[in-house]
């Protein structure tokens, strides 16, 4: 198996950007594209890059591309049938080349006839022994005044030259029974001369060929006797060429001539129905055409196989994808007589089926190395429309900002835009746009064709590689764009705030690829197939994921990313709550997350289990919450668990300076001597009256002083007051172990 991975992409990527110097930079494509098979490709469909980054499907297809299909399927038509004049058998054998390859693509093909036209007469001319150049199968525009052979009398010698044929002097001595060729002579009299001459030296068919300039195979009568041999016009490439080959040795060719009365042109159209439409009957219409047909005597491999191989090598790289919208591949008969065959198609579709059009992209004449052409995208009215659009839009995407828009009709494209679908013409042609300021639009330029442009020179060597490259790559990369969904992903906050920059990774069934960043309005514009996709974000650490995500059709994916910390409410315990000691409690408390319901919570014990009051003191309580995406919260509470207090002393009292004053108290049993915060019990002296401070806290404490004691279940502090507070008011304060205090006030005689 071969994939275009194998290609020199890197250096061609590179020398895409500036268009008219790519010929150049770019010479390894050909080489490598030497029998490459397409048919039976075993590239599997939807199937992620084997190597590099993953990619995006705009990427990925452009990347699958290769040039050298489509160099493949122009030799085989232009050099295996050769010229295919319509109306000629070749034009419909271009037909069934074409609807052959679509078929191995999975496409519905019909090949439509539509006529008559114009009788044609034409030689076909080949040789059995010598390698022609410009290809084996050349054709001249046989004389209608001569012998038509017809197929099965081909009429086979040796080739002489006869030079203008004018005189007996003219011809070798053994032109009896040869192939004469001698020089086209615009004069009718002197044509009659030369044939005259050759048929009276036994001549078995005569070839009268241009012999300079740059000429097509002239077509002409006889108007003196009706010779009973073929007698045809030849182009001046066949007048050097039959020469040529005549100086390095003796040349044997073989001649039928046909005349075809009024016979049927032939297009062929391949329709690849959309995922959801198989009858075809709605989905939108993405349309890709190309020219069968060649003027008489040209192989047309640039005007227009070209075009075919591009579509051909489209038509292989999409047909690996799953579309919501209808691919048609036109291959027109008879452009070359007046564009009939794409007239001929259009009057086929109804109006209903002419609305679903997305557009027409044309490809005629989309790869000459000729040095001064450049892309041009051509409408008939030289204003751009979606097909131009997009085809500027897809060169941005591979770096070539080489396409200009202008107008030109003279192509397919016409009939299309004729019929209200927009279309336009691509084409590598060295069009000059009308000066500035005047617009294309209105008055359209002029051009130069390239010195094989409709005649027999229009051979393989016409024909850049590199430049079919770029058009796989822009009109190609364009279409695809347009075969696939467009879908908008957006990344937004929780809270509703467009996230800019985050990047979207999808994967639709065949591994990760890497969709890009969102914009600065939190979206992102990309191309997927008919699939399921899951999509991913990471935005600030926090991971978004869309799961299975049908796509079929275009639409809009939303990513939300949340980066709300989960709530936490924590009914029990309450902060600053206070427990008697060995109060039964339960804690309660739960996490809500806003995107992702219920997260993840624990707390000093599970919600629900009896918390903790089996010792005194102040405790602390922490629930943790985790969401889904990664966002935390925590939240901390102190409790209090307190002695079972029972005060049995009043909150004021009278006592005599310098006398032991009992503090009496339970705590609910006995808890030990160990129950009075340390630095405590305090007095401190107080105005009697206001009961505001007059000086600092003491404690009271001290050896020999005041004592703690324990009997008949309660405690008993005995407090040593000082003669020397006679007369004052104190306050006493008790502060236990457990955090609370306890006061009363004595007035001190
Ligand atoms: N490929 C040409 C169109 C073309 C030729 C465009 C030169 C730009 C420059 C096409 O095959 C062709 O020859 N068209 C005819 C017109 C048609 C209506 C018969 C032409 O241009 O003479
Ligand atoms: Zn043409």
């Amino acid at each position: 198996m071969r994939s275009s991975f194998d290609h020199p992409r890197r250096l061609r990527r590179l020398a895409l950007v500036g268009g008219l110097a790519a010929t150049l930079a770019l010479g390894t494509v050909s080489a490598a594209a030497g029998g490459v098979q397409t048919q039976g490709s075993s590239d599997a469909g939807l199937t992620a890059t084997a190597t590099g980054a993953p990619k995006d499907y705009d990427q990925e297809i452009v990347d699958r591309f290769d040039s050298a299909n489509s160099v493949d399927h122009i030799r085989r038509l232009a050099v295996n049938i050769g010229p295919r004049l319509n109306g000629t058998p070749q034009e419909r054998e271009g037909a069934e080349y074409i609807g052959g390859v679509l078929k191995s693509y999975g496409f519905d093909v019909t090949l439509q006839s539509w006529g008559p036209v114009s009788t044609k007469s034409v030689a076909k001319v080949t040789s059995p022994n010598a390698d022609l150049p410009g290809g084996p199968n050349w054709q001249m525009a046989a004389s209608t005044s001569a012998k038509f052979t017809g197929d099965d009398a081909a009429v086979e010698g040796r080739v002489v030259y006869a030079k203008t044929g004018q005189s007996a002097a003219d011809f070798p001595a053994d032109t009896a029974g040869k192939i004469v060729m001698m020089d086209y002579s615009t004069t009718a009299s002197v044509r009659n001369t030369a044939v005259v001459n050759a048929v009276s030296q036994g001549a078995v068919a005569v070839i009268l060929a241009h012999p300079a300039g740059n000429n097509a195979p002239p077509s002409f009568t006889l108007t003196t006797a009706q010779p009973n041999i073929p007698v045809m016009g030849g182009g001046s490439a066949h007048h050097t060429w039959i020469k040529d080959l005549l100086d390095k040795g003796p040349l044997t060719l073989r001649i039928t001539t046909n005349q075809y009365v009024n016979p049927m042109g032939t297009n062929v159209i391949g329709i690849r129905h959309a995922v959801g439409d198989p009858d075809g009957t709605k989905a939108p219409i993405v349309m890709v055409g190309a020219h069968i047909d060649s003027v008489l005597g040209a192989p047309g491999a640039h005007d227009d196989a070209s075009g075919n191989g591009v579509s051909l090598e489209i038509a292989r790289v999409l047909s690996q994808y799953p579309l919501d919208k209808e691919l048609r591949i036109g291959g027109f008969g008879g452009e070359e007589g007046g564009l009939l065959g794409a007239k001929a198609y259009v009057n086929t579709l109804t109006a209903a089926e002419r609305a679903r059009f997305v557009g027409e992209w044309q490809m005629d004449m989309v790869g000459t190395p000729y040095e001064p052409a450049r892309l041009w995208a051509l409408t008939p009215n030289g204003q751009s429309n979606h097909v131009v659009q997009e085809a500027y839009n897809a060169g941005a995407r591979v770096g070539f900002d080489g396409l200009r828009n202008c107008r030109l009709g003279q192509s397919d494209h016409q009939a299309f835009f004729d019929v209200g679908i927009p279309s336009s013409l691509f084409i590598w042609l060295d069009y000059r746009p009308p000066t500035p300021p005047a617009v294309c639009g209105p008055t359209g330029g002029t051009y130069v064709t390239e010195p094989q442009y409709h005649r027999p020179t229009d051979t393989m060597d016409n024909i850049s590689p590199e430049r079919l490259q770029i058009t796989l790559d822009v009109v190609g990369g364009a279409v695809a764009h347009n075969a696939l969904n467009a879908v908008t992903v957006s990344a937004v906050s929780d809270g509703g705030r467009p996230l800019a920059g985050a990047p979207v990774r999808a994967d639709c069934g065949n591994g990760p690829r890497d969709l890009g960043a969102t914009g600065a309005d939190g979206r992102l514009q990309t191309v997927l197939p008919h699939a399921t996709c899951d999509f991913t974000t990471t935005v600030d650490g926090r991971v978004a994921n869309e799961r299975g995500v049908s796509i079929a059709g275009d639409q809009a994916v939303k990513m939300t990313v949340d980066l709300t910390k989960p709530t936490i409410s924590l009914a029990m315990p309450a902060d600053g709550a206070v427990f008697t000691l060995g109060t039964a409690a339960t804690a309660s408390y739960r996490c809500d997350d806003d995107l992702a319901g219920v997260a993840t919570c624990a707390g000093t014990v599970p919600d629900g289990s009896a918390l903790d009051t089996s010792a005194v003191g102040f405790h602390e309580f922490t629930v943790n919450a985790t969401d889904k995406a990664g966002n935390a919260a925590d939240k901390k509470v102190t409790y209090q668990v307190v002695y079972p207090w029972k005060a049995h002393f009043p909150e004021t009292m009278d006592g005599k300076a310098g006398s032991a004053v009992p503090i009496r108290f339970g705590l609910g049993g006995d808890r030990g001597l160990d129950v009075i915060a340390a630095g405590y019990p305090v007095s401190q002296p107080v105005a009697c009256d206001s009961g505001k401070a007059t000086g600092t806290a003491e404690p009271t404490g001290g050896p020999g002083n005041s004592k703690l004691g324990y009997g008949d279940g309660r405690y008993n502090y005995v407090w040593k007051t000082d003669k020397r507070w006679s007369g004052t008011c104190r306050t006493f304060e008790l502060k236990l172990d457990d955090g609370s205090s306890h006061f009363t006030t004595i007035n001190l005689k």
